[in-house]
């Protein structure tokens, strides 16, 4: 018998081959980090389907500029707010921006996060509370700024998280710790603005192609790093996250409410998951492959 191949999963579809391109005709969404990476692809996604935007981040520059090629794709608005997730009054401002501009908020993406590696002995305290602040504190930010809108609409939060704090990864402690809060701070909401006909869902991306933070851990050269192992077979791609959180924010998941949602090819459930540094001889590696390691 012939050796078996690898079956691949199949490239993420288009959204508009599943949902109506009027799925969203009429609502708004307001994402923190919306303006690059996964969540901007997100954000395009949902104004295929007839949503208008208003996308939060620190670099007015990157924002407006993000804004103006979201707009340019999909016909829709798309207004840039510069905020820091961790100052509650710049986050507010916005809020307040997006119904003064667009008059009201039905769904949120909370999807600004801060990363970098580090082993846990190597990071400042400093360093620990950034990333502490922008995904978990940032997160209750959002919610506050937001829930009095989200509540008007029935509306719908999406927390972008991960699937490092499942098992142990290695220079990740800081962004493992933050992101076990994030999904707390979800299933709370769900809990407690259930009955407001709020709903609030995470998902866990694995490893995705073609992001700045993937291509970074990529390009880094360890001989003791393993292999991410993906069952099925390929990276994630933005487009399998766009369609996850597609269908989250529709009516198609009305009674889905307080979930994780793992998109990440069954990776979490091999040895190696979304570690991509599992071996604990790669620690005494670090000193090493540091320099490697681009300080953004
Ligand atoms: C060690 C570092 C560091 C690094 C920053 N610090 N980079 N420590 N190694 N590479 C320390 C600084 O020295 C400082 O501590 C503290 O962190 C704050 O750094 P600042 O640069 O002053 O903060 P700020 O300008 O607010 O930037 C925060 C940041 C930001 C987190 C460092 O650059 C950032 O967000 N970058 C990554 C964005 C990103 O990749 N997002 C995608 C996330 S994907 P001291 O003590 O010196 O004052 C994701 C999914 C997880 O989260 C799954 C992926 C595997």
């Amino acid at each position: 018998m012939s050796s078996p191949k690898q079956v691949n999963a199949p490239n993420a579809p288009s959204s508009l081959d599943i949902f109506s391109p009027n799925l969203f005709k009429g609502k708004v969404v307001f994402a923190t980090g919306g303006g690059s990476g996964i969540g901007k692809h997100v954000v395009e996604t949902m104004m295929r389907h007839g949503v208008d935007a208003v996308i939060i981040g620190r670099k007015t520059d990157r924002l407006t500029q993000a804004a103006n090629e979201l707009e340019a794709a999909t016909g829709r608005k798309c207004i840039p707010a510069t905020a820091d997730v961790r100052d509650p009054k710049s986050i507010q401002a916005a809020a307040k921006l997006a119904v003064d501009k667009l008059g009201r908020i039905d769904f949120v993406i909370c999807g600004a996060a801060g990363n970098f590696l580090a082993p846990l002995s190597h990071l400042s305290e400093n360093a620990f509370k950034t990333v502490m602040e922008i995904d978990t504190l940032g997160t209750f930010n959002t919610f506050k700024a937001t829930i009095p809108y989200v509540r008007q609409t029935h509306g719908a939060y999406i927390h972008f998280s991960a699937t490092l704090h499942y098992q142990g990864s290695v220079y990740q402690a800081h962004v493992s710790a933050a992101k076990a809060g994030v999904d707390a701070l979800s299933n709370v909401i769900a809990i407690e603005e259930g009955p407001y006909g709020v709903r609030s869902n995470v998902i866990a991306p694995g490893p995705i192609g073609g992001t700045p933070g993937m291509d970074r851990l990529s390009s880094l050269d360890d001989p003791s790093a393993r292999k991410i192992r993906i069952p099925l077979g390929r990276m994630g791609e933005k487009a399998d996250i766009a369609n996850a959180a597609v269908f989250l924010f529709s009516n198609g998941a009305a009674h889905v409410t307080g979930q994780i949602l793992v998109v990440d090819g069954g990776a979490q459930h091999t040895y190696s998951g979304m570690g991509v540094f599992p071996y604990p001889e790669s620690v005494l590696e670090f000193e090493k492959i540091k320099k490697l390691v681009p300080r953004l």
